[in-house]
């Protein structure tokens, strides 16, 4: 099959190809025809937010009969010389000599006519809003922000470990699984008695993974330093524009690191996932700017230069109940921050990432450090201007009996856990982590209000397409 170049490549090397003969091949996103005799197609391929103008002659070329059915959506092959362009705002255009139709996409019934389309039309076509300029660009940002996860951890010396996504244990103690079965829901279970889970496939209840943290707290504590990266799964039916049933979090766990130590790194990782944005993803964020949220560029900048402002749960407490905001949910020590505060401490109050330290110990899940006060935890909630929570991490209870006493006070069977308190009892070393959520940090890079936008396929309450 030929191959053409990348319209990405031809213009990063855009010296080296002008009067050049090239090929293309890509989605033709827009054509007209001019009166003098030519016409203009400009082309995407999808490597970058820029299309390339092909300019063809409508009289006289083996393709000029051909011209009439290359229409908005299809799909092409194009060569000819690589040439500066007259027209503003385009550096390049090929002045086509062969075209190909791969496919056509009838006008009639193509649903991405070049106008602007709702967000929410465009999930009801999620197998052909990739070919729009902003979800295109959001999958360029988040892919390149998944290759910068894996290169800051292995620059780091982290080994990257590979955690189950069927599991037996809810790490975050929410009852918020999805249960994997074989049983039929639709026939009887067992009767009655007997362990409904015996005939089921494995032989007792099984979970999508809501985090990969214990598992990799396994291996932070063989390994020294690990991250995990994949998806994970919540059924909380909440319909936010923050909440996904199925996201992707990233999740280093460190040996000999504490709550400080932990903070260190989460600052240190969130600048340099802002900073490769910044400098390989320049042309979406300045489209994101112009169509999406005025405010990202800034943002972006800010979060790179400044350091995060660091305050306890406490202090956020004091904070939110003396300002004059008038929150739908009231402030009061004890009870989790709700969206509208978190956004107003980091937006209002500080204007830049915040990070607040120990909360409440009834808020948190069993594994967190229990502090001297015997009231809080050794939490870490990372908050940014414009999505609210991004990371959430703590230090790891080490001390056996502090944990076997906050599993009681939680509920959870020590018999269930004996290979996590067993930890603790061969080696236990002061270690702690954190978990990135990768969509909200597309939404905090690209400023995309909803995050059924910011990966492919959202799963949300009620629906699984595709
Ligand atoms: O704060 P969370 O629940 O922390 C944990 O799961 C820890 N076990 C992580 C760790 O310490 N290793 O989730 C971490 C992050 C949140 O800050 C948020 O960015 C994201 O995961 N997140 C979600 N993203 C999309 N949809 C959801 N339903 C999410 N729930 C959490
Ligand atoms: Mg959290």
């Amino acid at each position: 099959m030929e191959k053409g170049i990348r319209i990405a490549d031809l213009f990063r090397e855009e010296q080296t190809w002008l009067g050049k003969t090239a090929v293309v091949q890509g989605w033709v996103k827009t054509r007209r025809d001019s009166r003098a005799g030519v016409g203009f197609i400009e082309l995407n391929d999808g490597s970058s937010l820029k299309g390339l103008q092909i300019v063809t002659e409508l009289e006289g070329r083996d393709y000029s009969g051909l011209l009439g059915q290359i229409t908005t959506g299809s799909a092409i092959l194009a060569e000819g010389l690589v040439s500066l362009s007259p027209g503003k705002g385009q550096s390049i255009e090929l002045r086509a000599e062969r075209i190909h139709l791969y496919g056509g996409a009838d006008p009639a019934t193509y649903p991405l006519q070049k106008k602007r389309h709702s967000f929410e039309y465009l999930r009801q076509i999620a197998h052909l809003r990739p070919r729009t300029n902003t979800l295109g660009a959001a999958a360029r940002v988040r892919s390149r922000l998944s290759f910068a996860i894996h290169q800051f951890f292995q620059e780091r010396g982290f080994h990257y470990v590979h955690t189950p996504i069927i599991t037996a244990s809810d790490c975050e103690g929410a009852g918020e699984t999805f249960r994997v079965t074989t049983l039929d829901p639709a026939r009887p279970l067992a009767a009655s008695g007997e362990d409904p889970y015996k005939s089921d496939f494995f032989a007792k209840p099984a979970f999508l993974t809501v985090s990969g943290q214990l598992q990799a707290e396994i291996y932070a504590l063989a390994l020294g330093k690990v991250y995990t990266f994949g998806p994970t799964f919540r059924a909380e039916n909440s319909n936010t524009s923050r909440h996904l049933a199925e996201f992707w979090m990233v999740e280093p766990e460190m040996a000999f690191h504490d709550l400080n130590d932990d903070l260190d790194v989460a600052q240190a990782f969130i600048k340099y996932l802002v900073a490769v944005v910044l400098s390989d993803c320049a042309r979406e964020v300045e489209f994101f700017g112009r169509f999406v949220d005025p405010d990202v560029l800034k943002r972006l900048e800010n979060a790179a230069a400044s350091s995060f402002e660091v305050i306890t749960y406490t202090e956020a407490v004091d904070i939110l109940t003396r300002s004059q905001e008038p929150f739908v949910y009231p402030v009061e020590w004890g009870h989790d921050l709700q969206a509208e505060h978190e956004r107003y401490l980091t937006e209002k109050v500080f204007g830049r990432p915040v990070a607040i330290l120990n909360f409440p110990r009834v808020l948190k899940p069993f594994y967190m450090r229990v502090n001297d006060d015997e009231k809080t935890v050794a939490a870490m909630d990372i908050l940014v201007p414009g999505t609210g929570e991004i990371i959430g991490g703590s230090q790891r209870e080490e001390r056996l009996d502090m944990l076997l006493e906050q599993m009681r006070l939680k509920g959870i069977s020590a018999d269930d856990y004996r290979w996590y308190t067993e930890l603790r009892e061969f080696g236990s070393a002061p270690h702690s982590g954190f978990g990135l959520g990768l969509e909200r940090l597309v939404q905090f890079v690209t400023g995309i209000p909803n995050i059924r936008e910011v990966i492919p396929f959202p799963r949300t309450p009620g629906h699984a397409e595709f």
